[in-house]
């Protein structure tokens, strides 16, 4: 898998965006800062400078054996009280408007007459992006949460749009449906996330572009060790993997995060980056795979249910405070200065 990992990242196009006003310090896979990328430049990996992470516990895991809050039933739960602050409380520490457009633009969202597909669409967050370049008519927002979707319902530029509910897992689109697929901030929930990005592949037109925007695996200790029980945070070069074994080809990865974080990626972030890839051919992903893992329809044992609900919630607790913690320090740090 390692050869596999630094072919795919040689053949794979980073990208860096130096945040407005601040020198890109970022961060490499050892918790330091990255190199600086130019504003608009994209820099092709070569195998010296390969990723190669100091990381214990990789990402990947069977699906079978989901982290917390990574089970469906969990998800589900999870934004039955998650989207009562989401847009408001849990949004502006990860997932800021700047940052959205950012994370958009390898999307490349040319026309307005694009059939999109937001796929964990969610409050709609970044349908809101979607729709300032392309007609809402032809967006279709899906996601597995009502109570995420009764608040996209709510948002006026969101009106004409079709809101559906659906497993990004098994989407309900024919094969060669859309011309772009978005998902944004919900991989992370998927038990098994390459089923999730081969469901990108078929779902889009021959030369259609997806666009996975999601976290990144943190190398701090304490980070690393709620991320290895809570949800799913990828390595970049897990997300290369995916995408490759789904088919795609020029998959591109460029790096995001909010502004105060100084391009510090150390504790993984929950919107870390955004993969592009295009579809060469048209019809289903040449990638085989077996039966979904995962049987949502079984029932679930309750306490072992709470308990993993609770840790999960506890976990992502970490997760809310982090960006918390790196605001103060962005106050506190003199300007140009490494946090
Ligand atoms: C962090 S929110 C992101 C919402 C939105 N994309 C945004 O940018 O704000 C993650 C969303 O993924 C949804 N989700 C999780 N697992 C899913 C699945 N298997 N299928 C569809 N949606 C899913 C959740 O319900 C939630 O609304």
């Amino acid at each position: 898998m390692a050869s596999a990992m630094l072919s795919g990242a040689d053949r794979t196009l980073f990208r860096g965006r130096t945040p407005n006003g601040l020198g890109f310090l970022g961060s490499d896979f050892h918790g330091k800062n990255f190199p600086k990328m130019n504003l608009v430049s994209t820099t092709r990996i070569s195998k010296s400078r390969a990723i190669v992470p100091r990381c214990s516990i990789s990402a990947s895991r069977p699906a079978s054996q989901p982290r917390f809050i990574q089970h469906k039933k969990e998800a589900f739960w999870f934004y039955r009280f998650l989207s009562i602050v989401y847009d408001h409380v849990i949004n502006p520490g990860h997932w800021t408007e700047d940052m959205r457009d950012d994370a958009l633009e390898p999307a490349d969202l040319s026309d307005r007459n694009m059939i999109v597909v937001d796929v964990g669409g969610g409050t709609g967050f970044t349908t809101l992006g979607i729709v300032k370049h392309v007609d809402a008519k032809n967006v279709t927002i899906l996601d597995q949460s009502p109570h995420q979707l009764a608040k996209a319902k709510q948002k006026d530029p969101l009106k004409d749009c079709k809101i559906i509910e659906g497993d990004a897992e098994d989407l309900p689109f024919p094969t060669d449906y859309a011309d772009r697929y978005v998902s944004a901030g919900s991989i992370e929930y998927w038990p098994d996330p390459q089923r999730g990005i081969k469901e990108a592949y078929r779902v889009i037109k021959l030369g259609g572009k997806a666009c996975l925007i999601g976290p990144v695996y943190p190398t701090f200790w304490l980070s690393r060790f709620f991320a290895d029980v809570w949800m799913l945070f990828p390595k970049e070069e897990e997300y290369i993997e995916w995408f490759q074994k789904a088919g795609f080809k020029d998959v591109q990865i460029k790096r995001i995060g909010p502004k105060w974080y100084r391009g510090v990626r150390r504790h993984g972030l929950i919107m870390g980056c955004s993969v592009t890839g295009v579809k060469p051919a048209s019809g289903d992903s040449p990638l085989q795979l077996g039966p979904k893992a995962e049987d949502v329809s079984k029932p679930a044992n309750r306490l072992v249910f709470v308990y993993r609900f609770i840790l999960g919630a506890l976990a992502a607790t970490y997760y809310v405070l982090v960006p918390v913690y790196m605001w103060i320090k962005d106050q506190i740090v003199p300007k140009g200065q490494p946090i």
